[in-house]
C-alpha cells in the first residue's frame, strides 16, 4: 500500500517541482524586465550630455553672432525667439535641455529642482564648462554645465547696459534679473536629462 502509494504520488509531485521551477523563471524574468535600468555612470551621462549639447551651443553662438553684427536690437529678439527654440529643437529622444539661471532674464529658465544643489556647488567657485552629473529616479541621469560671462555678453547682461538696450530689454522682460553681470562671472548653466539608458 505504502509502496503503491508512494509510487502513483511521484509523478504528479515531480510535474509540481518543474511547474514550480517554471513559475520561479518566468517570476526572475519579469522581476529582471521591471526592475530599475542599469544606472549611467558618471561618464556615459556626460558624454551623452555634451553631444547633445554640441550643436545646441554652436547654433546658439552662431545665432547671436549674426544677430549682434545687425545690431543690438535684432539680437535681442533674436535670443528671446531663437534660444527657446532651439532648446526645444534639441530636445528629442526623451532628452530634455535648457538654459537656467538664479538671476534669469526670461522667467522659464528657472534651475530644475532637481539640479539645485549642482549648480550652487558650481556656483562656488565657477570655471567655464565645468559640469555635475546628478542621478535622477528610474535610471535617468540629469547633467548641468556652467555658462560664465564673456566681454561680448556685458552689451546686454553687464553693469552698464547701453540705455536704448536696457530699454528694449525692460519691455520684453519686465521682471529682468541678468544685468551687473562682470567677464568671467557665471551666468548660469546649460542642463541635460537624460532617460534611463535602454
Ligand atoms: C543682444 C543681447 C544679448 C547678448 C549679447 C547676450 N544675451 Fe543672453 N540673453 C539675452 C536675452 C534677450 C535672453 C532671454 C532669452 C529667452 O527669452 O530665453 C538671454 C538669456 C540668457 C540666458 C538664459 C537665462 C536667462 O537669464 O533667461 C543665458 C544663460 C544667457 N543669456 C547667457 C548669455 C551669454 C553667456 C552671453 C554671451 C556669450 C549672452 N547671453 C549674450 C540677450 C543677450
Amino acid at each position: 500500500m505504502f509502496q503503491a502509494e508512494t509510487f502513483h504520488d511521484s509523478p504528479p509531485r515531480r510535474r509540481t517541482r518543474g511547474a514550480t521551477r517554471r513559475l520561479a523563471l518566468v517570476g526572475v524574468i519579469a522581476l529582471a524586465a521591471c526592475s530599475p535600468k542599469r544606472p549611467f555612470t558618471d561618464a556615459e551621462a556626460a558624454a551623452r550630455a555634451q553631444s547633445t549639447l554640441a550643436p545646441f551651443k554652436t547654433e546658439l553662438a552662431r545665432t547671436l553672432a549674426s544677430a549682434l553684427a545687425r545690431g543690438p536690437d535684432d539680437a535681442i529678439d533674436a535670443c528671446a525667439t531663437r534660444a527657446p527654440e532651439l532648446a526645444r529643437e534639441a530636445s528629442k529622444d526623451g532628452v530634455r535641455v535648457g538654459r537656467a539661471s538664479d538671476r534669469r532674464r526670461n522667467p522659464d529658465n528657472a534651475v530644475p529642482s532637481w539640479a539645485g544643489a549642482a549648480v550652487a556647488d558650481l556656483a562656488r567657485a565657477p570655471r567655464d564648462g565645468e559640469h555635475r552629473v546628478v542621478g535622477l529616479p528610474g535610471g535617468r541621469a540629469g547633467y548641468v554645465e556652467t555658462i560664465t560671462v564673456k566681454a561680448m555678453c556685458l552689451t546686454c547682461h553687464g553693469e552698464a547696459v547701453a540705455p536704448p538696450i536696457a530699454a528694449r530689454i525692460a519691455a520684453r522682460y519686465p521682471n529682468d534679473a541678468a544685468t551687473g553681470f562682470r567677464e568671467g562671472d557665471m551666468r548660469g548653466v546649460f542642463w541635460v536629462e537624460l532617460p534611463a539608458k535602454p
